[in-house]
């Protein structure tokens, strides 16, 4: 299924919808998620929790989102952190130079290249104002922070574009008191901001996003000191230089010198591990290896996670190494001491970074698991058990007969250990298919039998098979079948 049978999902379904949409001056960019979208992310970074955090015995922290000048001028980001933007003499349209240049003439030049150089490409190409036809001005660099001002006197200060930046500034308090080793993980999950030329395609381009974020810092001279490889060196990751993506394990990825060291190979391979969980299809990812021109101005290498989906592959995750660019950076600017001890000596850690875009991903995880059950005539989200943002439904047949009061009963007994749905009304098959577009893996059915035996029908999403369970026994089958991997 595609974009737009996500999009209906979303807003009929309640994934998500657009902010402030009952208002003509809600701007673009912005989007809101509603029950069924909180619950799928909650979920979402359980599993992320589970897999990366703590598996990794990473530490994770919550930092402010509002920021001062001195961070983002030590981190680059007041210089650098700006977009190639293109404006129409006669409209006065804007546009992102680099995408214009795309649609219209196929040719792709990076975001970071030369000024000049999307100035020849427009003449080249004879490339005018989508809009009005007309003639654009030189490029110029937009930069895309927001900024804010803190107190009466407005002071200058900027709504954070990464997660990160915290992580960065903190990292010697986090280091002495949790008692740091290299490598030492912290990790954040919030909100980040970017004012971009052209937001687009509902949660795939916004301006304001959830990123989780993963900093590990490392002794640049022990990048092959990896107890943990063993764990991954047979997981299977794929990786694009320069044409098609292909697979390898990540033992051979180190063989051949794909990815530099066996460090950055286990982030791969414990982040492959991870989607795979979330039950994208991982046969249609790969980690494209980013030319000069391509990486963020902060990173020495980068791998981006990309997967398929029907508007094209889109990057869920930017794998940085990221050098010791930012604590020198906040080291100088702040003057503090950025430093740690490993194996007796004086190291400033370097940093690999797993960058998560959150939205992206959870459309990719509807997109991949939506399917057309033309045969039952259902639209049916097949998302792993764990992830639903329903576990499930609780029907009963009719509301007479005392049915309604069983119903309840056993609703109130499960509903705070499980998420469940009540459902009273409406003909029984147009509920299942309801909780079915919805992604419950389960359903329950109180009925007449139900008060002489205190048995239900229990209906499983994807097989539609119903059996008859006692309802004792209905904590233990949903605690099994719900359980992460
Ligand atoms: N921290 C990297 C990014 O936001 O892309």
């Amino acid at each position: 299924m595609n974009y737009e049978d996500v999009m209906k999902l979303a807003l009929e379904r309640g994934f998500y919808f657009p902010s402030c949409e009952v208002y003509s001056d809600a701007q673009a960019g912005f989007w809101e998620y509603g029950p069924s979208g909180v619950s799928l992310k909650n979920k979402f970074l359980e599993l992320w929790r589970r897999e990366l955090i703590r598996r990794d015995g990473m530490f994770e922290i919550d930092g402010s989102q509002i920021m001062s000048k001195s961070v983002f001028e030590a981190s680059g980001h007041l210089g650098s952190f700006a977009d190639p933007i293109i404006k129409c003499k006669k409209c006065k349209s804007t546009f992102r130079a680099d995408r214009t240049i795309s649609e219209i003439s196929n040719m792709e030049i990076p975001e970071s290249a030369d000024l000049i150089e999307f100035d020849k490409a427009i003449l080249q190409s004879n490339i005018k104002c989508p809009k009005c036809k007309g003639d654009f001005e030189n490029t110029k660099k937009f930069n895309m922070m927001f900024r804010v001002g803190i107190g009466p006197e407005e002071e200058e200060a900027y709504l954070r574009p990464e997660t990160c930046q915290s992580i960065f500034v903190d990292f010697p308090r986090l280091f002495k008191i949790m008692r740091g080793k290299l490598p030492f993980g912290i990790a954040q999950v919030g909100k980040s901001f970017r004012n971009e030329i052209s937001p687009r395609q509902s949660l795939l381009r916004l301006r304001e996003f959830y990123q989780a974020e993963i900093e590990v810092f490392c002794n640049p001279s022990r990048l092959n000191d990896v107890e943990k490889f063993s764990e991954i060196q047979n997981t299977i990751i794929r990786i694009q230089t320069d044409s098609e993506p292909f697979a390898m394990t990540c033992k051979e990825a180190i063989e051949s010198e794909i990815v530099p060291n066996k460090f950055v190979a286990y982030y791969l391979g414990i982040l492959t591990e991870f989607y795979e969980k979330t039950g994208i299809d991982i046969t249609k990812s790969r980690f494209r290896k980013l030319g000069e021109k391509e990486k963020a101005f902060y990173a020495e290498a980068a791998f981006d996670f990309e997967v398929e989906t029907t508007i094209g592959w889109l990057e869920l995750v930017a794998c940085n190494y990221r050098s010791d660019y930012d604590l020198s950076s906040h080291a100088e600017k702040s003057k503090e001491k950025f430093e740690v001890m490993d194996n007796d000596k004086k190291v400033l850690p370097h940093v690999f970074e797993i960058s998560m875009g959150i939205d992206r991903s959870l459309y990719t995880i509807l997109e991949h698991s939506l399917n057309d059950d033309k045969e039952h005539e259902r639209i049916v989200l097949s998302i792993k058990p764990y992830l639903s943002p329903i576990h499930v439904g609780v029907l009963s047949l009719i509301k007479k007969d005392g049915l309604k009061e069983k119903t309840d009963e056993i609703y109130l007994q499960i509903k705070r250990k499980f998420d469940a749905f009540l459902d009273h009304s409406g003909a029984i098959g147009r509920r299942y298919r309801r909780l079915d577009e919805i992604g419950a893996p389960f359903a329950i059915t109180i009925d007449h039998e139900t008060l002489k035996d205190d048995t239900v029908t229990i209906r499983k999403r994807d097989s539609m098979e119903q059996n008859r369970i006692k309802i004792s026994e209905l904590d233990s089958i949903l605690t099994e079948s719900l359980a992460y991997p």
